[in-house]
């Protein structure tokens, strides 16, 4: 068997804009999406001979069959390129579920990318990128990584001048929220404060997290906040401990915090932990530039089954 594991990060949406509504449901967005320094491990392994996607995970209460998007990625990978073998997938889990910040896509990904190393040759990197599109929207960009502007459905992307190691502070409350049903309670003609998209790419050259906060948005908020108040407690709560400005993440319901200076997300992470209730979870982390990397020791392993 060869086997292969990859580091693939989760994400943040720095700004989140609706622009339009497809035919079939989907809606069209402007939004710029962050990779985190908060990653899953994915090991993947290709059985020649072999039939079955066996999934197993870290976490419990995660599906393990067609319903998860690794799974659906292994077999959508292996019917395009006309491999006949059997997958096993290992999900060490570090991201947050139904969480906004791109758990199940960037395990896509990360199969998506170690399934194209381990079959080298059989897909081109625009056709893979395509049946990243057909998993979820957001997998392309976790295929991609970095600070990326995402159209369309979120599937054309344009990658930004990288944003460095900003520190963030991401609140998790005790609850998930489920991406369509955000979407589909989202009222176009009520979308509430909007991002203005040119302003934000100038403010991300520029590391100007305070003008940042004034011209950003996420009007995925206009369906959330008003459902849970603890997000917008949890985005005041934020400002008040410094951060230089706070949003929701996706289709939510993670709250993040921007800040200049590592010490001082951590020291927020410390205050809100300290007066916050129970069941929030908080993690300090960083804004990175790679998307999901193969990791070095491990490269690819051949054992004798
Ligand atoms: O593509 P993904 O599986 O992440 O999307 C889940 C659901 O979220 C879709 O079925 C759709 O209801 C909604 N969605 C949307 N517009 C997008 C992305 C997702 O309406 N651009």
């Amino acid at each position: 068997m060869k086997q292969m594991v990859i580091r693939t990060p989760g994400k943040i949406n720095l700004s989140l804009d609706v622009v339009g509504r497809r035919a079939d449901g989907y809606h069209l967005l402007s939004t710029v999406m962050q990779s985190l320094d908060l990653a899953d491990r994915v090991t993947v392994g290709l059985e020649p001979g072999g039939q079955d996607i066996r999934l197993t995970c870290s976490r419990q209460g995660i599906p393990l069959d067609s319903r998860n998007t690794a799974w659906k990625a292994a077999r959508l990978f292996l019917d395009t390129a006309g491999v006949s073998a059997g997958v096993t997938i290992y999900l060490d889990k570090q991201i947050p579920a139904s969480a906004g910040l791109a758990g199940g896509s960037a395990d896509a990904a990360a199969v998506l990318l170690a399934l194209d190393r381990l079959c080298p040759d059989r897909l081109t990197r625009p056709g893979l990128f395509s049946l990243a599109a057909r998993i979820g929207a957001d997998v392309p960009f976790c295929l991609q990584g970095g600070t990326v502007l995402c159209e369309g459905i979120g599937e054309r992307l344009s990658p930004l001048p990288s944003f460095g190691q900003v520190p963030v502070l991401l609140c998790k409350p005790d609850f998930g929220l489920s991406t369509p049903w955000v979407f589909g309670r989202l009222n176009l003609q009520r979308l509430g404060r909007r991002p203005d998209q040119l302003t934000v790419l100038e403010c991300l050259r520029q590391g100007d997290l305070a003008k940042l906060s004034k011209v950003t948005a996420n009007v995925l908020e206009s369906v959330s906040l008003p459902v849970y108040p603890v997000l917008q407690k949890l985005k005041k709560e934020l400002r008040a401990a410094g951060a230089a400005m706070s949003l929701m993440s996706g289709s939510g319901p993670t709250v993040f915090g921007l800040f200049y200076d590592p010490a001082d997300c951590e020291s927020a992470r410390v205050r809100l932990t300290a007066r916050c209730p129970s069941g929030i979870l908080f993690l300090a982390t960083r804004t990175c530039e790679t998307g999901p990397t193969i990791l070095p020791d491990l490269q690819i392993q051949e054992t004798q089954a």
